[in-house]
């Protein structure tokens, strides 16, 4: 029962330190919490920060992809967060592979500076709700070091939870399910610790699709070929559109939340492409390619983006091992300073959802204040007048103060197949 309580807590997110398991435990980590240091005279944080995230956002979306239908949302930022807590607990060998993976700098200072703007990107207002929860939890009578607990949840990076893993593996697994709604088929947990991060997003819009029309539409592969239908919400609205042609896109920005807070930037593949070695051949630099692509237009843009709701259950240590984070799992050492027996992960699991629908939050602006030039004149000009989006397209849900990746997303099955 106990457990069942202390999962739940990940529910209303309380960065709950788990007093009772706080004893003093010799550590070496002491030292660089208490003294964080300088930045030196690296002042631009947030390019730094952006850097490391489209970095780690693009290299785990080339894992991801390819994995199953092309069809998925995942969370980098959620991921990233994770990772950057067990790393700060980790020997010294994992710790430098998850900062390489992570592009997290040594300098302690900077580091911080990157989780205080990471862990600040989410939002639970009325008009934008993303929001994500991370875990270890962990076998009752494991004992955490208190410097590195108190360290993760002072900065909000993860909570630490107990639950009865070795002796009720059920119920443990059970309440783990449940305070993260998640079905997790592949919880393993033969370890004594397990991680586990949820990321969800509801796509409230403020004004931007709350008129759509839905209609029932036809939605086609890559190749052109009908695969079967979509409910298609469609408006006109003025907004930023653009193209890419690394990636054979266009590209169309729609603000989200009353401080446009968010913007969802959506990358239309036009070109009868394989989509595969498109997404093979990404950099992390396509994401600053992608936001200088975009220009507001002169007329009105039309456009339709199906409904549709993925939730995506990710097996994060097998994509983490397959980009090299391997110690992380598997050797004792690179616990030890995290928790005593050490922490021996056996399973990280990733659930995110996304949710984009017609409900926006205020009334839909009056058609007649929308500034018209008439139809298009030039081939471009038609070429950018609308968004149709009755094929596959990336995703990404980015912040507006540093333009980083919370959420990013694949589309490729219709709602309806044939
Ligand atoms: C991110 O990747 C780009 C290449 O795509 C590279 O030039 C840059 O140095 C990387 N940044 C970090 C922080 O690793």
């Amino acid at each position: 029962m106990r457990a069942v309580i202390l999962l739940v807590s990940i529910a209303i997110s309380s960065a709950s330190t788990n007093k009772r398991n706080i004893v003093t435990v010799q550590s070496s980590l002491d030292d660089q919490y208490i003294n964080p240091g300088s930045c030196g005279d690296y002042t631009n944080v947030i390019e730094g920060y952006r850097d490391a995230m489209y970095n780690f956002t693009i290299e785990t979306y080339k894992q991801v992809a390819p994995r199953g239908t092309y069809q998925f949302v995942m969370s980098p930022l959620s991921m990233w967060i994770t990772l950057a807590a067990m790393a700060e607990g980790a020997d010294y060998y994992t710790q430098n592979q998850l900062f390489e993976l992570l592009r997290i700098p040594r300098n302690q200072c900077i580091r911080h500076k990157y989780y205080q703007l990471a862990t600040s990107r989410y939002s639970l207002t009325p008009d934008a709700a993303a929001v994500s929860k991370r875990a270890l939890v962990i076998d009752e009578g494991v004992i955490t070091n208190p410097v590195w607990h108190n360290f993760v949840t002072q900065h909000r990076l993860l909570d630490v939870l107990t639950a009865p893993l070795k002796y009720n593996p059920a119920v443990a697994a059970g309440s783990i399910r449940q305070a993260v709604y998640a079905n997790f088929p592949r919880l393993d947990l033969r370890g004594n610790s397990v991680l586990i991060d949820t990321m969800d997003y509801n796509g409230l819009w403020n004004t931007a699709f709350a008129d759509a029309v839905v209609k029932r539409a036809p939605f086609y592969s890559i190749s052109g070929e009908h695969i079967g239908a979509v409910d298609l919400m469609t408006v006109k609205r003025h907004g930023k559109i653009g193209y890419v042609p690394s990636i054979q896109a266009k590209i169309l920005e729609l603000p989200i939340g009353v401080n446009n807070q968010y913007s969802m930037i959506i990358a239309l593949v036009v070109g009868r492409t394989d989509i595969r070695p498109v997404i093979e051949a990404m950099r992390s630099t396509i994401l600053s390619n992608v936001l200088a692509s975009l220009k507001e237009t002169k007329v009105p843009i039309d456009i339709a983006v199906p409904q549709f709701k993925i939730n995506s259950e990710l097996d994060a240590k097998v994509i983490l091992e397959d980009l090299g984070v391997t110690s992380l799992w598997t050797d004792p050492e690179a616990t030890r300073s995290i928790s005593s027996p050490p922490a021996l992960l056996s399973s990280y699991v990733q659930r995110a959802t996304l949710t984009l629908n017609k409900h926006g939050i205020n009334p839909p602006p009056i058609t007649a204040q929308l500034r018209s030039f008439g139809p298009p004149t030039s081939p471009e000009d038609f070429f950018f007048s609308e968004f149709i989006a009755d094929r596959p397209f990336m995703f990404g849900l980015f912040d507006t103060e540093t333009h980083t990746c919370l959420i990013s997303t694949m589309y490729t099955q219709p709602t309806y197949p044939n």
